[in-house]
């Protein structure tokens, strides 16, 4: 019987250390909501024949903080911590990971920090995750590593446990050839072999699974076809996963209790307003500027919508240590607070701004009763909010606007598809979604979430870990030849 090991920068806990007590609760965002689904669907693996499941990660504290009781409790869940120093959070996570791989492959080339210092703390930090999995994992047993920031781990597993399978998946875009070719050529080359170490590398749509094949063949010199790599007698598979949500989750939302309550709630205090409605983590790569621009834009246009419809715009703070996002921050704050003050009125704002954690029963009903998802990023590898959105519309209402750019439009194609930088484009997509009859709505909505029902997160799961099964014994067989 083999053992599913899943390794990721973060656990799905978040732990805060205060004045000697601990505390550990859920961890959110969609790697680790993705991931948790998919386990509580599959038995932790058992309905896929694993006996059992151990998950590699860091517990959010520093170093300094993880206790011997963290490190304990967290055991007790199944959960194996990677401590991270104070140098490290800084020259790993918020260096390499954060100014370097992040807005790289979401193209932001301007932003981007190459920095020899992150790079070798990128090295060290992915041979703490290597050696913590080769301690736990066995011959035989599935390795499965998650995103940009464990590049390098499977490689590492290759060298130090060759028998071990191992499946990689990147949670974020592949950029095309010619972005990637901006990062130094020592180390594009080592993430290339890194992620080659695995039996099966996984990305979230064809875009990217063909940009990275193109990098393997321009920057490697491997042969390559649909699907494959050839990298001496190893083979390495190469697919599109799309990555999605517990759809019965969402599609039921609107019967649990406390969800009813609020949508009542805030159908009385929002008294007939049309709402246009959005969350985010705090992330340039969102478009929130651009999408403010264009709220206000509409209204400047469309008068008479004034004082009718009012945009609900949540962003979650995230990594506020990186100087972009703190900048962000105060530039939508800046940009929120002009607006309102120019067309605001004693009785509507033309911008609710919600700068917080909102808790789950409160998004939810707000997916409920938001007749516009104003979902705009400039880059985003997939998009979840677009998937939780559509699914939570049981009463088949509301209208999906999407940015072309992110990977949800591949499958959403019955959203209003608009460019994120296309100020007019976005303008008359809004208009159209306020003004859109409710049978109109209903077709959309109806095939999105068929869409979405058959391709839910236990699907990307289990797809995922099949296609490693084949890679691997095909490995095995070729290396027994
Ligand atoms: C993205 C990444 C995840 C990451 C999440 C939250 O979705 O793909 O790997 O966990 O953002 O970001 P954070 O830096 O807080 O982990």
């Amino acid at each position: 019987m083999a053992k599913l090991v899943i390794v990721s920068n973060r656990l799905p806990v978040a732990v805060s250390v205060r004045g000697g007590s601990v505390e550990i609760r859920e961890a959110v965002g969609g790697l680790a909501t993705a991931i948790k689904s998919f386990l509580a669907a599959t038995e932790s693996g058992k309905t896929l024949g694993f006996d059992e499941l151990v998950w590699v990660g860091w517990s959010g504290v520093k170093a300094e903080q993880e206790t011997e009781e963290v490190r304990a409790k967290l055991r007790e869940m199944g959960l194996l911590t990677v401590p991270l120093t104070g140098e490290e959070f800084q020259l790993f996570y918020e260096g390499f990971c954060n100014s370097t791989l992040w807005p790289l492959f979401h193209s932001f080339t301007v932003y981007t920090v190459f920095e020899a210092k992150f790079w070798e703390s990128y090295l060290q930090v992915n041979h703490k995750y290597a050696e913590a999995v080769s301690a736990v994992a066995r011959p035989g047993d599935f390795v499965w590593v998650h995103d940009y920031h464990l590049m390098l781990v499977p490689g590492m597993l290759r060298e130090q446990a060759p028998e071990l399978a191992v499946g990689f998946f990147l949670h974020i875009p592949f950029p095309p050839a010619e972005v990637y070719q901006l990062m130094p050529p020592p180390w594009r080359t080592a993430l290339l072999d890194g992620l080659l170490g695995a039996d099966l590398v996984g990305f979230h749509i064809h875009e990217y699974v063909n940009n990275f094949l193109r990098s393997v063949s321009k920057f490697l010199g491997y042969r390559t076809e649909a699907g494959m790599v050839y990298a001496g007698r190893r083979k390495i598979r190469v697919g599109a996963f799309p990555i999605s949500i517990d759809f019965d989750f969402f599609h039921n939302s609107s019967e649990v209790p406390e969800v009813e309550r609020q949508i009542e709630e805030l159908r009385q205090r929002l008294r007939g307003l049309k709402i246009v409605f959005s969350i985010d983590r705090l992330d340039y790569t969102k478009g929130v500027i651009n999408r403010i621009h264009a709220w206000e834009r509409f209204l400047k246009e469309r008068p008479g919508w004034r004082g009718r419809a009012t945009f609900i715009l949540v962003v979650v703070p995230s990594r506020t240590g990186v100087p972009q996002y703190e900048a962000m921050k105060r530039e939508i704050e800046r940009e929120v607070g002009r607006i309102n003050g120019e067309l605001g009125e004693v009785d509507w704002v033309p911008i609710v701004y919600i700068s917080r954690y909102i808790p789950t029963t409160t998004l939810l009903a707000l997916y409920n009763i938001a007749d516009v998802a104003l979902i705009t990023p400039l880059k985003d590898g997939m998009n979840l909010v677009a998937k939780e959105y559509v699914a939570s519309r049981r009463d088949c209402r509301g209208v999906l606007i999407l940015s072309e750019t992110a990977g949800a439009a591949h499958e959403l194609v019955q959203a209003l598809v608009v460019n994120p930088n296309d100020e007019s484009g976005i303008v008359n997509a809004i208009e159209r979604a306020l003004s859109m009859d409710p049978e109109e709505q209903c077709r959309r909505i109806k095939s999105m979430q068929e869409r979405i029902r058959q391709h839910n997160v236990v699907k990307w799961g289990v797809d995922f870990i099949h296609a490693l099964a084949l890679a691997y014994n095909d490995n095995l067989m070729s290396a027994a030849t």
